[in-house]
């Protein structure tokens, strides 16, 4: 496995100062719950570094990249490819960081959630929504409910991306249809 500061340098030079910024907040929380559910601290210091790194490969980079590791997708996927960034980067994650088997889930399943996610990939999952730079309404009594019962706090995040995608009118992902279904 790279080590951090290699893996923080590559990040850097991958996306623009905005979500840079998003994704050492995410890192920051995912630190801070990783302590209280005895996580792994430098695992979860480095999804959170990592979680993003494709999010700002254009839509023909995303298909091409797919198309040629044979990373198979879904035709929601395929239509919305704002999705495919979890599969890419957990892809150069396993690939280019060796990063090991459950950091590689976690990075998959960091945008839609996945049914029976492991700690490590609930806390991204949490992260990613929660972190410093985000400022939706409520998003701190979330924080405070993902450090006391994380399920519920995953359940909440769900309803508040399902609200949106309905807003935009955007198909729903079969994963995150699969993950209110399980965790509620
Ligand atoms: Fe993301
Ligand atoms: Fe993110």
């Amino acid at each position: 496995m790279k080590d951090i500061k290699e893996i923080e340098e590559i990040i850097k030079s991958k996306l623009s100062e905005k979500r840079y910024y998003h994704s050492k907040c995410v890192q920051k929380r995912c630190i801070e719950l990783a302590k209280i559910y005895n996580v792994d601290e430098e695992k979860a210091s480095l999804v959170g570094i990592a979680h993003d790194i494709a999010k700002e490969m254009t839509k023909d980079e995303k298909l091409e990249y797919v198309r040629k590791n044979n990373i198979e997708i879904d035709e929601i996927e395929e239509k919305n490819t704002e999705l495919l960034h979890s599969k890419i980067g957990a892809h150069i994650a396993k690939t280019q960081f060796r990063f090991t088997d459950d950091m590689v889930k976690a990075i998959e399943n960091h945008t839609t959630g996945n049914e029976n996610m492991d700690m490590l990939s609930k806390i991204l999952f949490i992260s990613d929504a929660t972190g410093e730079d985000r400022t939706w309404e409520g998003k701190e009594e979330i924080v405070d409910l993902s450090k006391k019962d994380i399920d519920k706090a995953i359940l909440y995040c769900i309803k508040f991306t399902v609200k949106d995608v309905l807003e935009k009118n955007r198909k729903i992902h079969l994963n995150t249809i699969k993950t209110w279904n399980y965790y509620v």
